[in-house]
């Protein structure tokens, strides 16, 4: 069937169906079959740490594969609401063939992390979106390459790791991860086994619990050859901090790429009042404005909008502020236009606000 016609039978099957979109139906027969929705099975599921869990997922045919250190938006339902959460897959770069491999670490109070560390299996189906972030590869990496990745963050870099090293990449690499223990490090078997295979590949573990934690300190990297080094760096918000400033003292903060997992948010000023109340007007619920984010004030007082990344990149908490003033908490800028989107996650109430949730 030519594409041309197979999408306008979907168009006017979709058109017949309304208002209930084709992939609805169709799920009740199979939820891997899908006119529009990208979603995957899971086929592979394995729980090498104590907090981790790696799942190999089997996508519909609308993927469209990924770069090394992109990341996807997963979601799943619990307890009959949908949330939404960024994985980077952890697997070589691949094309819409491929499998994706997704590590995911369970936090103490994570919502969908611990439900996935817990009851992810074989057979279980997933909505997932494109592969998205510039956090990647060059196309023509130097002939220089450092990886520098904390906890959970050592996925989109150990993607880059296993791209290059498919590639025979005959540049140097240095692989430095910090991990509680020993036992905490997802990959340690595969990274010692590149290791051992691959003389160009400089593995630093260091392990930040136990008797004499061992965090970042500039003597990590005072011997390696940063000259003309691309660095990598993902993990939490105290390594980036002083891995940034390390590289900023340095000289070496323009060969330095990044990506948090999770948002900082600047305290607040004491200085400034916290006034106002926040109006969610869909679903007529009111909150004393508290001064976090609106989407975090929101499910505070039960509502559960769409979310996913929870910092600012993947659009999906958007929603119309009808009144009032917010504080995005990235750029400090105000906005006071009636009738604007905002995301949620990112924009904090400044007095009162009305807003469409
Ligand atoms: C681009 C991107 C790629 C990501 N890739 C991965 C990945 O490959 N593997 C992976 O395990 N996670 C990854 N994450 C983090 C993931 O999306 C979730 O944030 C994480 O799994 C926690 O979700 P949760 O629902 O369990 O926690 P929530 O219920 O949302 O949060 C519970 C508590 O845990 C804290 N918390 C949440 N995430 C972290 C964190 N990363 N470190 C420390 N504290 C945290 C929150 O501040 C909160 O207090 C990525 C995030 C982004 C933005
Ligand atoms: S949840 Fe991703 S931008 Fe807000």
């Amino acid at each position: 069937m030519s594409t041309r016609i197979s999408s306008l039978m979907g168009s006017v099957l979709q058109a017949a169906l309304t208002p209930h979109p084709v992939d609805r139906y169709l799920e009740l027969v199979d939820p891997m079959m899908t006119w529009r929705d990208l979603r995957a099975e899971i086929i592979g599921v394995r729980r090498s740490t104590e907090r981790t869990v790696t799942l190999t997922l089997r996508p519909t045919r609308q993927w469209k594969g990924h770069k090394a250190g992109q990341y996807v938006q997963l979601s799943t339902v619990i307890d009959g609401v949908r949330h939404m959460r960024c994985f980077s897959p952890a697997n070589a770069a691949g094309d819409r063939h491929d499998d994706i491999e997704l590590t995911i670490t369970a936090h103490d109070d994570g919502f969908v992390s611990r439900h996935l560390r817990e009851t992810a299996h074989p057979g279980m189906v997933v909505g997932l979106d494109q592969a998205a972030g510039d956090f990647t590869l060059p196309e023509n990496p130097g002939r220089n390459v450092v990886f520098i990745s904390g906890g959970s963050g050592i996925t989109p870099v150990l993607s880059m790791l296993r791209t290059l090293v498919a590639s025979n990449y005959r540049g140097s690499m240095t692989f430095v991860h910090y991990a509680r223990s020993a036992d905490d490090v997802a990959y340690h078997a595969e990274l010692q086994n590149l290791a051992a295979l691959n003389p160009n590949l400089d593995l630093r573990l260091h392990y930040t619990r136990g008797a004499s934690p061992d965090h970042f300190t500039a003597a990590h990297l005072a011997d390696v050859d940063t000259a003309d080094a691309d660095i990598f760096l993902c993990g939490p918000a105290s390594l980036m901090d002083a891995v940034r400033e390390h590289c900023e003292g340095a000289g070496l903060a323009d060969r330095l790429h990044t990506e948090a997992f999770t948002l900082t948010v600047p305290a607040v000023d004491p200085n400034q009042p916290i006034t106002g109340t926040v109006s969610f007007t869909e679903s007529k619920v009111t909150a004393e404005n508290d001064g976090r984010t609106i989407l975090d004030q929101a499910e505070s007082a039960g509502l559960s909008p769409e979310s996913g990344c929870r910092m600012g990149i993947c659009f999906s908490c958007t929603k119309v502020k009808k009144s009032g003033c917010t504080r995005n908490v990235l750029t400090g800028e105000l906005d006071t236009e009636a009738d604007q989107h905002i995301q949620l996650c990112v924009n904090t109430p400044v007095g009162d606000v009305e807003i469409e949730v």
